[in-house]
This record gives C-alpha cells, structure tokens and sequence, in this order.
C-alpha cells in the first residue's frame, strides 16, 4: 500500500506568514493530509481569508493573527493552539520578508527590519513553540532559509538572516534531539508569490534560463518536502539544510 503520511493526520501544525504564497501552500496540504492547522500572519485580512478557504474544503483549522517579533504575540499563537488542541506537532517558521538594497547604501533600519523579521521572528517562535514540544518529548521544526544565504548581491540583510537560520537550525537540532524534537531547513530557490513577483520580466528570464529545470518554483514544490520532513518518512533527518530550488546550486 502507498504511504499516506498517516502520522500527519490528527498532528497540530502551526505554519506562520500563511497567509499567502509559500506558507498557505503548506497550511493547505497539511490540512489535506488531515493535520489540524493553525494559520498565522501578521496580516489580519490575508489570515482570515486564508483559514476560511481551508475551512471551505473540509480542513481542520484555526487562524491566529501574530507578528513574529513580537514576543507576547507568539506567546500568545502558542497559547490559543494549546488550548484549542492540547499540542503542537509541528512548527513551520515560514514568515519572511525582504528589503533590498547595496549595501553601501543599506540605512540601519533596512538591516535590522530584514533581520528583526527573519531571524528574531524565527527565534522567537522557536523558543516559545520548545517550551511545548519538550513536555511532549517529540515535535518537529522547520525554518525557512534561502538560496540567498551563500550570499546575493543587493540582499546583505536577508543572505545574513537565512544564514543565520541555518546557524540556528543546526545547533537546535543538536540540543533537542534529546527530547525527541527535530529540526531542520528548507532554503527553496526562485519561488513563483509575491516576493518574486517584483522581480522586472527581463530579470526573471535571465534567471529562469540559469535553473536546470528551467522553471521557477511554485509554492507546492517547497509545500510537498517539507511535509515530507516533519512525516515519519523522515524520523532519522534532523540538523540539515534541504534545498528546493531546481538545481540551481
Ligand atoms: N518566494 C521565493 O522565491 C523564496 C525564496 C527563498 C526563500 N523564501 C522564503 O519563503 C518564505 C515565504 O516566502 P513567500 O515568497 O511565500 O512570501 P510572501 O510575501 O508571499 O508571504 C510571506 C507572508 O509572511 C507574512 N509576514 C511578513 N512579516 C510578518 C511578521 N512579522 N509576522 C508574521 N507574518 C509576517 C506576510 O504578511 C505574508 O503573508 C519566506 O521566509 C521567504 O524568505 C521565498
């Protein structure tokens, strides 16, 4: 019989910034998978919007408006899940943002907003989401990094950010492994949401012709590996870094 991601079934998942693009995709299919799904976003309307449309199709879910830097906020995102379902299988820290610019030109405010969001925010929902998963002696966590973390011209505050999350990742792997948690990255490539669609047409062509299978990412092609990663399918993978991103490197 193929495998069905049985044990994804009745899980609790938490998916932040899915409102939209990459992290609504996740939210979806986890629900199609039978997981009961919290979705999360600092944009109240997209939040809403979102949760309803899963709702629509028969998932399992719940909406908790949060932003990520904010500690008593995502206190607050873990409380209200607890309540509601009594754990939290899986955290999925796919809020994200960008704000581009040379970094000779990059004011400190650019810096500390693209780090604050991607790294504290990260951070943050880590350490409030342990304090749960340890009780429990299992869970998984997975953060979102990016290709651009082996360095980007234009994007010193974001490579830094999803480096750092890399740094993170790895040294939480080790200290929770211990307690059943798991935790690993997904770094997808050239993702087809709003965050590239801002990228000018000509750009797009030109990286397009540089990814060996020649098509920028959609959001279910990240959404599928790391359903994979919090599955038992993948029980003895924690600590590493998966790129989704078409070859590109
Ligand atoms: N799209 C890509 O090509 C690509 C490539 C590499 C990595 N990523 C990463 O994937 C993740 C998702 O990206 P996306 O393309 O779907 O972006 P998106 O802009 O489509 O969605 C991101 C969501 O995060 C929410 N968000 C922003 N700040 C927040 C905060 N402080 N608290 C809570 N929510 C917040 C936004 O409201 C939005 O709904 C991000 O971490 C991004 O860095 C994307």
């Amino acid at each position: 019989m193929a495998y069905q991601f049985e044990d994804i079934k009745d899980s609790v998942a938490i998916v932040t910034g899915s409102g939209r693009g990459i992290g609504k995709e996740i939210a979806h299919l986890f629900a199609q998978h039978g997981a009961k799904v919290v979705v999360s976003d600092i944009d109240a309307d997209v939040c809403e919007a979102a949760a309803k449309e899963i709702a629509d199709e028969g998932g399992e879910v719940m909406h908790v408006v949060c932003d990520i830097t904010k500690m008593d906020q995502v206190e607050n995102l873990m409380k209200q899940t607890i309540d509601k379902w009594g754990k939290i299988d899986h955290l999925i820290n796919n809020a994200g943002i960008t704000k581009d610019g040379l970094f000779l030109r990059m004011k400190p405010e650019q810096w500390n907003f693209v780090v604050n969001i991607n790294l504290t925010g990260t951070y943050n929902c880590c350490f409030a989401a342990v304090n749960y998963m340890r009780k429990a002696r299992k869970g998984n966590i997975i953060n979102l990094s990016s290709i651009a973390r082996h360095g980007n011209p234009g994007q010193a505050n974001y490579a830094a950010a999803k480096a750092g999350i890399v740094g993170l990742t790895k040294s939480l792997a080790k200290e929770l492994a211990p307690m059943g948690i798991r935790v690993n990255c997904v770094a997808p490539g050239f993702v087809h949401t709003r965050l590239t669609d801002a990228i000018p047409e000509k750009i797009r062509e030109e990286m397009i012709k540089q990814i060996p299978l020649k098509r920028t990412g959609e959001p279910i092609d990240i959404a599928k590996p790391i359903l994979f990663l919090c599955s038992d399918l993948a029980g003895y993978i924690t600590g590493q870094v998966l790129d989704v991103n078409g070859g590109l490197a």
